[in-house]
């Protein structure tokens, strides 16, 4: 899977535009505000119809225009076209041809993006890591998706009867409530399974890049915390259920429930201190390149796909000695495009990249 070129019309500072690319580093070069961000986000529009930057499409589209295209050519796809149409929505086109099913599509083109908003991730909310991991999971595994989609449903639905029956001050675990639980506990623990076994190879990964890339050897893990627990299907739907019945009175007053997958939490951990309190900002930005890093290597194990690496303002906050291994490893994935605002940014970092081994694209 490898992207040629892409075509840009209407999108944020680009009125028509285009680029080449070629397999291995890319290099997109730019002032600030020349669009290299933009680049990649178009890019990314097109492999998982949505922004990385904002969840409102229309944003992108260029000011006093009423919509954007974003046309990519891949070496083993043909064309993916993606647009937007102010009031009218998103469309998606392989090879002319509309994709009527966006989940489907999801996991077709996979892409693995850096961008500064990763920072939050570093410092996130439990909410935040959840969602970030269910859309890495939801790109590998349909059955995922479907299970997330039908948890998640079910959960607002009964967040919704937790609401109406805090209205009316009924603080009892009624039948209703236990059809949502029984509808929920085996949804619940198929993700649970599903993640527990996810976080597994992802550890390894990440382990391995730390490694490979720091040279030190730095204990890191993403140390996922279920809110409930189980050896099998039957003892985490009892316990799920225990729990829920357990905390009915707290549930209606809070009008929402806080056990099940929907509210397990993941941490990050250096050196066994949580990352948002025990790392400086660039041990927290390394830990996060070798995150992404480790997700495309899950990736190839779990779908024998490669994905493209998307990685914005790589090198900031990042020391000779880490840009310097990092570079050389990024140079031998299938194809990365990062930005950078100017060459001599990695130049004066001492890091001579040897031609011929990159494609510079200037903005
Ligand atoms: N909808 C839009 N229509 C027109 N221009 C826009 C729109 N949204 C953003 N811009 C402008 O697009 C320009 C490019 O933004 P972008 O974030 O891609 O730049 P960049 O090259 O990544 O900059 P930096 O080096 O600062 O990260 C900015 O000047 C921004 O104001
Ligand atoms: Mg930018």
């Amino acid at each position: 899977m490898l992207l040629e070129n892409v075509s840009i019309r209407h999108f944020r500072c680009f009125t028509e535009t285009g680029f080449v690319f070629k397999p291995g580093l890319n290099i997109l070069f730019g002032p600030n505000g020349s669009g290299k961000t933009s680049v990649l986000e178009a890019l990314f529009f097109t492999c998982l119809t949505r922004s990385f930057r904002t969840p409102r499409d229309v944003e992108a589209i260029q000011w006093k225009k009423e919509n954007f295209t974003v046309k990519t050519t891949w070496n083993d796809y043909g064309d993916v076209t993606f647009s937007v149409v102010k009031n009218r929505g998103k469309k998606l086109l392989l090879n002319n041809v509309p994709v009527e099913k966006y989940s489907d599509w999801i996991g077709q083109l996979p892409v693995i993006i850096l961008s500064p908003e990763d920072a939050e991730l570093a410092m996130g909310a439990p909410q935040l890591k959840r969602q970030y991991f269910d859309r890495l999971f939801s790109q590998t595994s349909h059955d995922y998706l479907k299970a997330l989609i039908r948890y998640t449903r079910l959960l607002k639905q009964k967040n919704a009867y937790l609401k109406f029956k805090n209205d009316k001050n009924s603080y009892t675990y009624d039948v209703q409530l236990e059809t949502y639980e029984e509808q929920l506990a085996p949804l619940s623990w198929k993700i649970y399974t599903f993640r527990k076994d996810q976080f597994f190879i992802l550890n390894e990964k990440l382990k391995n890049f730390f490694k490979y890339i720091d040279t030190r050897d730095i204990p890191v893990n993403i140390e996922y915390k279920p809110s409930v627990s189980g050896k099998s299907k039957e003892e985490y739907v009892e316990n799920y259920l225990a729990e829920s019945r357990k905390s009915i009175h707290s549930d209606i007053i809070l009008k929402r429930s806080v056990k099940g997958a929907g509210y397990d939490r993941i941490d990050f951990t250096r050196k066994n201190e949580s990352l948002k309190t025990g790392a400086s900002q660039g041990e927290k930005k390394f830990w996060i390149v070798c995150l992404k890093l480790a997700e495309g290597e899950y990736f190839k194990t779990v779908t024998g796909k490669e994905p493209i690496f998307l990685f914005d303002d790589l090198l900031s906050e990042l020391d000779i000695s880490h840009a310097k291994n990092l570079l050389d490893y990024i140079g031998s994935l299938q194809q990365i495009i990062i930005t950078s605002t100017d060459l001599s940014d990695i130049r004066r970092q001492g890091i001579s990249l040897s031609p011929g081994s990159f494609n510079i694209i200037d903005i």
